[in-house]
């Protein structure tokens, strides 16, 4: 007779129930430990498999694998692994097998923060749902991404790994991900385990400095940084890895406030906590407990239910079960948590690869596409002096590339790319060669002179810069954001020999441009743009495809500028597009280089017509605003229409503007369209002095615009009635059906 947990018929529940009955206290144990396995320690990691002694395994060598690089060997022998979990063991409770696949596995997408500068919702999630097909066929159930933290001091070196500056933004991302990740149904063959992470406040560590402390009130906390975690919570995550950081002063990997009390209690979320890498044991250098029997203690009783690697649960557990000190409940909702994600993943029915074929040699041409699509989507014109993009068709005019990134491949992957292969990325010469055969392109071991002497001949100069694929990521902050050492003298001298400069930069974060934007002609931020880079950056540069990037980080003047971002609270010297006379540096002015939300295109939008249904609004009423947009250029193209909001006055302050919905359309030249933005109750919400959600009866401001500085807009009056529950509305009144646009 097949036992209960083993029949997939009976309900998820039963299933666990019986199995937990089943188990020892050892094996209980074992399920909330996750190992890395090198092949020196593969026999005894057999063994402990063998023995019940472990739930999981990371695919890492170490724990910032993001930086390491020989992550990509962390593969054998995976399903030996497997087999003697399923059949060796006395339960035959399959591993779950976790690996950072961040924006791509082996066909790489650009970085996260590029991603979401394409404000592109469903190419994000078909990028997500593109890298999970690949990376199941490697064995992998399991993704420590979408990155969620907030990040608005580009020094540190993570921003690369999430969506930016704005809880929306970021938000909206975060479900696209999670949908792409998980699909569905997250057993169904290419789909896998999402993680949200690093719960929570891990963006705003001190200075941009990784691993540091953060200090950041609980309103802060509620209204920016929890926002996103919230949307993965509600999109059905089914993990969250908690943070090395502490908030208030408690450490993360053992916060219960953050973790019991918000996220399970308050929010509902039923899938399992992971701390992060050594962040149980971490606590001990934290000074916050003696030693990391303690250290395993707090952290399990403040819900963590796995940890990676780190071996304080594994070590200690049973004695603190023995002694009372932690009891044998609290390690069963552990593995019970643990247990509902490997049931909901399928592991049981289906513990092996769920996608069984070969990896194909090179990159599928769909996901290729795919990856060309999104990278070309997620650059950004900064600058386009007097239409010098897209280049001309005059065979008069000789254009050269030259630049330290031109023949690039590992670098174009970008930070946090454990699979992609170098030798699958088209690299920027390789891109620009095929759409113009005519480019005079520098030879890889082109000197600095001879680059030089080729701008001279030519007539116009494309120049890549940037940054490489370590000078961000884990660890990797820098204290001034400008060009690595040497390219702003490059620039300098193409400057002073009086050639049109086109500036293409791969970058991982913002950058400062104050000095080199007066001396180039055109400025496209390609970000880290992956296997696919060189030809996205070549259907930009050729107008094949017209730029609709947009910011989704604020890009300061100065690196002491820092923090600088759009969405700042409200002060007593207000003005209402970023730091004005009285809060500026004397050295510098109140404004960044580039804003949240800007992006240019080939043609031109106008907006016009805005309107406001009513001019009031009640509890259950929604308010919807409309604006006309025209594309009034010669070239078709997609723009990301922005609506911001606030609240102009309210118990405790609130942002000079709020991002709170964009569509992106697209527009045919000399095509009007118009564009509707429909808000309920808990649209206008926020967490108050009392860390309560609440709306407050006022005027509220409206803009619609092409980014954070749109001007066009009015003003409503809300009113708030007794039974105002902004809990449930938020179904109501949902944005138009985009096929409205
Ligand atoms: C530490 C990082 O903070 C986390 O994001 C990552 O998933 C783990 N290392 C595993 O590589």
């Amino acid at each position: 007779m097949i036992l209960p947990y083993l029949n997939p018929s009976l309900p998820t529940q039963q299933r666990i129930d019986d199995l937990v009955e089943r188990m020892t206290l050892d094996e209980k144990i074992g399920q909330l430990n996750q190992i890395f396995a090198t092949p020196e320690s593969e026999e005894r990691d057999k063994e402990m498999i063998r023995q019940g002694q472990v739930g999981s395994r990371i695919l890492a060598f170490s724990a910032h694998a993001g930086n390491d690089e020989t992550e990509a060997d962390a593969y054998t022998p995976l399903w030996e692994f497997q087999r003697i979990a399923v059949e060796e063991s006395r339960l035959g409770i399959p591993l779950i097998f976790g690996r950072d696949v961040i924006h791509g596995h082996l066909t790489v997408y650009p970085i996260p923060l590029a991603q979401a500068a394409s404000w592109d919702i469903e190419l994000v999630e078909a990028a997500a749902k593109a890298t999970a097909s690949e990376a199941v066929s490697d064995f992998v159930h399991w993704t420590f991404a979408p990155m969620l933290d907030i990040a608005r001091d580009p020094r540190w070196g993570r921003v690369i790994e999430g969506s930016g500056e704005d809880p929306y933004l970021c938000s909206q991302m975060a479900k696209a991900q999670i949908r792409g990740f998980q699909g569905e149904d997250t057993s169904a063959p290419g789909s896998m385990v999402a993680c949200a992470k690093h719960f929570v406040g891990y963006g705003a560590v001190e200075g941009g400095r990784d691993y540091n402390t953060i200090e950041v009130t609980e309103n802060t906390l509620r209204n920016t940084y929890l926002p996103p975690f919230k949307a993965a919570v509600d999109a059905g995550v089914g993990t969250i890895m908690c943070a090395f950081n502490d908030w208030n002063g408690i450490p993360c990997s053992a916060n219960g406030y953050l973790l019991n009390t918000i996220l399970r209690n308050e929010w509902g979320f039923d899938g399992y906590v992971i701390s992060d890498w050594d962040s149980i044991k971490g606590m001990v250098e934290h000074g916050s407990v003696e030693d990391a029997a303690v250290a395993g203690q707090h952290a399990i009783q403040a819900g963590v239910d796995m940890e990676m690697p780190g071996h304080c649960f594994a070590t200690h557990l049973r004695q603190q079960v023995a002694e009372g000190t932690v009891s044998e409940a609290t390690v069963d909702q552990a593995v019970r948590r643990i247990l509902r994600i490997k049931f909901m993943a399928g592991l049981f029915e289906e513990p092996f690869v769920k996608v069984r074929k070969q990896q194909p040699k090179g990159l599928k041409s769909e996901h290729r596409q795919l990856a060309r699509k999104l990278a070309a989507e997620s650059m950004v014109l900064l600058k386009n002096n007097e239409d010098a993009l897209p280049l001309a068709n005059d065979d008069n005019c000789t254009i050269c590339l030259i630049g330290p990134l031109i023949h690039a491949r590992r670098e174009l992957l970008g930070n946090w790319t454990l699979d992609g292969r170098p030798e699958d990325t088209v690299t920027i010469a390789e891109g620009l060669a095929q759409l113009r055969p005519d480019l005079k392109i520098a030879p890889a071991d082109a000197a600095v002179d001879a680059q030089i002497r080729l701008a001279r001949k030519s007539d116009q100069v494309i120049l890549v810069v940037g940054e490489d694929h370590f000078r961000n990521g884990e660890n990797a902050n820098i204290a001034d954001i400008t060009l690595p050492a040497g390219q702003a003298q490059l620039i300098d001298a193409i400057h002073a020999i009086g050639k049109p400069i086109i500036l293409v930069v791969c970058s991982g974060r913002p950058l400062v441009l104050t000095d080199i934007e007066p001396k180039v002609d055109a400025i496209l931020w390609a970000w880290h743009p992956g296997s696919e880079g060189g030809n996205a950056i070549a259907d930009i540069l050729s107008g094949n495809v017209n730029p609709s990037g947009k910011l989704p980080i604020t890009f300061p003047r100065a690196t002491g500028q820092i923090p600088i971002y759009y969405n700042y609270k409200n002060t007593c010297r207000p003005v209402d597009d970023y730091y004005g006379e009285d809060s500026r540096y004397q050295d510098q002015v109140g404004k960044p280089m580039y804003r949240f939300g800007f992006g240019l295109s080939y043609t031109h939008f106008e907006y016009s017509n805005f309107t406001l249904d009513r001019s009031q609004m009640l509890t259950d009423e929604c308010i919807t605003a409309s604006i006309q947009i025209k594309n009034t250029g010669k070239a078709s193209g997609f723009e990301v229409v922005q609506c911001y909001l606030r609240d102009v006055v309210a118990s405790t302050i609130r942002p000079v503007r709020e991002l709170k919905g964009f569509q992106r359309i697209h527009l045919k030249s000399g095509e009007s369209k118009t564009v509707q933005f429909s808000f309920s109750e808990s649209d206008l919400a926020f967490y108050g002095a009392d860390n309560q959600q609440r709306t407050e009866p006022g005027e509220f401001q409206l803009w619609i615009g092409p980014d954070s500085s749109a001007t066009i807009g009015g003003k409503f009056y809300f009113k708030q009635s007794k039974d105002s529950n902004i809990a449930t509305e938020r179904q109501a009144c949902l944005n138009p059906d985009p096929s409205f646009c």
